[in-house]
């Protein structure tokens, strides 16, 4: 494998850093303590093509590969974690279900749109009463002349309460399980359709994380996605997709809170020297960083596994999710370690980072479902 980066891959990173610095960075502390949502900054990283790096040019897209998707998610989240995850949803849980298993209709009508940012994307799986387990999923559709009527509630959706459309799954035939579920494109203008709870969350604040409320809902039948009672496997195929950004978040945060306690290291003196001239600490910042390079690898080697057209990548994406989101807990908390008291303050952003890491264990599939997935490709 090569490891090192093409020109393109390079000037998405920097540009993306710059962007992170100059625009993300300043606001992240204030939009975590109020909830709101980051519309300016989605609104210029549109201008910049951040929205749908990986979809066709012809669709409005900026036709970049993966690796490139994944470089800028993480330094994104470097700047801010909700930006990081708002824009990973849009790009691989949003938008790219639909470029990989539209029809040309539903590429035409929906992504042009969201790559400009004048339609948000969400993802709606999780319920109430289902996470790790979508199979038993209760939202369900019915097909009524040219509509499909969805009924049901999901929950703990990031941009639910903004997004303007979903790739929502939902029961078509429910004598069949898994086998049974369908992925419907959904529009917040469809009748029968609203938002309902906003979470009020640990960390990753400012993503207006939504329940979304289906009653009577009625979705043309021409936006099935990818197939009557495909859907689970729509679904399984587009997290295999995500959970490499997912990877890429937890590494950007891990590496922002690494970068402030090592220069914070550098000037906190205790004992009459500079802390970062103790033993324990630079143990703490040797195995820092090197866990982050080897988080950073996963996500890279999962995502150029990706774009050499590997098929099935499901253990590669689910081993950089895993690794990557222990390493952002690790390493935020060390941070917080290293900052002593003043890090367990709203006066610096180490504790953000360590409430903004632990999401990197539960969402788009927990560590435990991580290491199934895992698990179940070893034994075949
Ligand atoms: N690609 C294609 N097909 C797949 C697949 C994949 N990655 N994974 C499974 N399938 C297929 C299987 O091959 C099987 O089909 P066949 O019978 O034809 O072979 C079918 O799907 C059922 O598979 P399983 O029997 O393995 O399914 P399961 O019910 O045991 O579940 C699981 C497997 C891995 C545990 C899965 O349920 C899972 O990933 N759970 C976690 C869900 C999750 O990540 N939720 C997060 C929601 S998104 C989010 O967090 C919201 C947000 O806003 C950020």
């Amino acid at each position: 494998m090569n490891f090192s980066l093409n020109e393109d891959q390079k000037m998405i990173r920097q540009m993306a850093r710059d962007f992170a610095t100059k625009e993300l960075e300043p606001k992240a502390a204030e939009i975590d303590a109020s909830g709101e949502f980051p519309h300016d900054s989605i609104k210029k990283m549109a201008e910049l093509g951040l929205l749908v790096m990986v979809i066709p040019e012809q669709y409005g897209g900026a036709g970049f590969d993966f690796v490139s998707l994944a470089i800028a998610v993480e330094e994104i989240s470097r700047g801010c974690g909700s930006t990081g995850v708002i824009t990973a949803v849009h790009n691989s849980l949003a938008s790219w279900p639909i470029a990989n298993w539209g029809t040309d209709a539903q590429k035409q009508q929906y992504l042009p749109k969201m790559a400009t940012g004048e339609m948000l994307g969400a993802f709606g799986l999780t319920e109430p009463n289902c996470g790790s387990d979508p199979a038993s999923m209760e939202t369900k559709a019915v097909l009524d002349g040219d509509h499909y009527v969805l009924n049901g509630a999901k929950r703990f959706i990031t941009n639910g309460g903004v997004a303007d459309v979903f790739i929502v799954f939902a029961v078509t035939d429910p004598a069949a399980g898994s086998k049974g579920i369908s992925a419907f494109i959904v529009e917040k203008t469809h009748p029968g359709f609203s938002v309902g709870k906003h979470e009020e969350l640990l960390g990753l604040r400012a993503t207006a994380n939504c329940e979304l409320i289906f009653e009577d809902c009625k979705v043309p039948k021409e936006n099935l996605l990818g197939g009557l009672n495909q859907g689970f496997k729509v679904a399984m195929g587009t997290l295999d997709v995500s959970r490499i950004d997912i990877g890429a978040q937890a590494v950007g945060i891990a590496q922002a809170a690494f970068d402030k306690a090592l220069a914070y290291s550098q000037e906190r003196k205790q004992f009459g020297k500079a802390i970062c001239e103790f033993e324990m600490i630079q143990e703490k910042l040797a195995l820092m960083a090197t866990s982050i390079e080897a988080a950073r690898l996963l996500v890279y080697s999962a995502a150029a596994q990706k774009d050499a057209g590997k098929k099935r990548f499901s253990k590669e994406s689910a081993m950089c999710k895993l690794f990557a989101a222990t390493t952002a807990v690790e390493v935020t908390k060390e941070a917080v370690q290293i900052y002593g008291g003043y890090g367990y303050t709203k006066d610096y952003p180490v504790e953000r980072y360590f409430r903004d890491a632990k999401c990197m264990e539960i969402y788009e599939g927990t560590s435990e479902i991580q290491k199934i997935v895992i698990a179940r490709s070893l034994l075949g």
